[in-house]
């Protein structure tokens, strides 16, 4: 018996990085876990890949920012895996359209751009929660994680403002579940990473990247795992009475 066993997870943006570390530390748990993705390849080797290692694992592609994707995904889901009782909502993107290829500023930044940032990072969470939390409800437990950012807290000069609009709207996000899905016995938080090293981050300029180790006490940039264990924690019945928080996974650089 594994601290997960028995759990249906939905990880949305598990293909690959962060959502898969998460994903597979989840299915390691025990849980059985559907790694959603609207990349169905990189849904589907990461889900082949922790079916290999003996987990119990769904490949589900759908774009979190579509309301018809998202409740498709979730019904097939349910009837494959059963009841979602986790959900974390990783799905995220932070375009590098600048005139010089890096992040757009503002002037720079459509109104396109800025909308589609909204409608994957946060309608995606709003999207993904108002399909599984019904289900959580009657059965009078869940919970929910979602990833927020550093940048959501503070100025981080290599992401744009949608991102970091959006990131900061993710907490408001989670503190506002808290206290309304509280009562139906349903935990809702959010992680807060830092620089943490994955394919997002492969545009970076190495010098920033290099800056951002030395601001961080713990002088290194965070792994995938990093955050996927704090998920794993805030997931299982050892968080039971953690709600409404934003855990930082971010060695220590914003001390808030
Ligand atoms: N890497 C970092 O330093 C860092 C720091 C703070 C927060 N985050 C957040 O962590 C999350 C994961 O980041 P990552 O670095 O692993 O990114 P990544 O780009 O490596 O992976 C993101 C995954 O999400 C999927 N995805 C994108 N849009 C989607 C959509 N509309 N529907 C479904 N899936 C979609 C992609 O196909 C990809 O597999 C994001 O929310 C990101 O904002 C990352």
């Amino acid at each position: 018996m594994t601290s997960h066993s028995g759990k249906v997870v939905l990880v949305t943006g598990a293909g690959r990085g962060i959502g898969q570390a998460i994903a597979d530390a989840h299915a390691a748990a025990g849980a059985s876990v559907a790694y959603l993705d609207h990349d169905p390849a990189l849904a589907a080797a990461a889900a082949e890949a922790a079916r290999a290692r003996g987990a119990t694992t769904l490949a589900v592609s759908a774009d979190v920012a579509d309301e018809a994707s998202v409740k498709a995904a979730v019904a097939r889901i349910v009837d494959t895996l059963g009841p979602i009782g986790v959900l974390i909502n990783n799905a995220g993107i932070s375009p590098k359209s600048g005139a010089d290829g890096k992040r757009a500023k503002l002037g720079e930044m459509s109104a396109e751009e800025w909308r589609r940032v909204l409608d994957v990072n946060l309608t995606g969470a709003f999207l993904c929660a108002s399909a599984v939390v019904p289900a959580m409800r009657v059965a009078g437990r869940g919970s929910i994680v979602s990833v927020s950012s550093v940048a959501g807290k503070t100025y981080c000069d290599i992401v744009g403002v949608h991102y970091a609009a959006t990131k900061a709207a993710l907490i408001g996000f989670t503190k506002h579940l808290a206290g309304e899905l509280g009562p139906d016995g349903i935990t809702v938080n959010a992680v807060a990473p830092g620089r943490i090293d994955t394919p997002l981050m492969r545009g970076t300029a190495p010098e920033a990247n290099e800056a951002a180790r030395m601001a961080t006490p713990l002088r290194r940039l965070g792994s995938p795992e990093d955050v996927a264990q704090t998920c794993l924690f805030l997931t299982s019945d050892n968080a039971a009475f953690v709600t409404g928080q934003v855990c930082d996974v971010a060695g220590g650089w914003l001390m808030t």
